[in-house]
């Protein structure tokens, strides 16, 4: 059985302040959660989060990271810099980094082997716009995301690889995949995985699906064989919506 793991993508919400008192709370709601839990705070939040969430059961990550270790990157922040304030994980590749902020499979390749190398894990983000998924290219885009984001990863690297299937059409728009095309899709993914590494390796990959899930859908998603976890946006931004995510089993 591969262990349910949920993730709150911040995004650009939540001040310090509010971010402390939001993960306070989210402590003492989730103190008995089976699932592995994660937020993922903006840059500056991270700080007030992560001393709000010292000795809790919830991971602590972050949005993005540099693509060098130090230097003359303005506006940059870097993989040691996320780990001295308590990071462990950093989700990379987002499609909103993809398509705002013109991230490459290329850039998302050498994030996650910068990460991986900094000992960071590392939730790896991939997904469709409508126009592909209507061109009926879904598999070919999905194919080469997987494949060139991976790109000199090591079959002992991919234990601390988590994949986000998020179909961009499916974000902040209330839309969500349904537990079909979403388990269609992970299989697909996890196929394209075990092409690259074993089946041991495509088994034991965990799977979030990310696009409009809310707990009033999270259970049919998570029954599916192929979905082994959420990346959650707008419903990760309060107690009343995250916790019974979280606490979906
Ligand atoms: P929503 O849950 O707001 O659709 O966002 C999904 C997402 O992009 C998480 O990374």
């Amino acid at each position: 059985m591969r262990e349910a793991f949920i993730a709150g993508n911040w995004k650009m919400n939540m001040t310090p302040a509010k971010g402390a008192e939001f993960a306070t709370a989210l402590v003492k709601e989730l103190a008995d959660c089976k699932s592995k839990v994660l937020v993922a705070p903006p840059f500056v939040t991270i700080p007030a989060v992560s001393q709000a969430l010292k000795g809790s059961n919830i991971l602590l990550g972050a949005q993005n990271m540099a693509d060098h270790l130090s230097g003359a990157f303005t506006g940059e922040v870097s993989a040691e810099m996320l780990k001295e304030v308590g990071v462990s994980v950093v989700i990379l590749g987002h499609s909103e980094r993809r398509a705002l902020y013109g991230e490459t499979d290329a850039i998302v390749n050498a994030k996650i082997r910068l990460a991986l190398s900094q000992d960071l894990d590392v939730i790896f983000c991939v997904g469709e716009t409508l126009a592909e998924r209507e061109a009926g290219i879904l598999k070919d885009i999905l194919y080469r995301q997987v494949t060139e984001g991976l790109k000199g990863v090591d079959a002992l690297q991919m234990s601390r690889i988590t994949v986000a299937y998020e179909p961009v059409w499916a974000i902040g728009t209330g839309k969500t995949a349904t537990p079909d095309d979403a388990n269609e899709a992970h299989a697909y993914i996890r196929a394209v995985v075990g092409s690259m590494y074993t089946k041991g390796v495509a088994e034991s990959l965990i799977i979030q699906y990310g696009g409009s899930v809310k707990p009033s859908n999270v259970k049919d998603l998570m029954a599916m064989e192929h979905v082994d976890g959420a990346l959650v946006g707008g419903a990760s931004l309060t107690v009343d919506q995250f916790v019974p995510i979280a606490k979906f089993n």
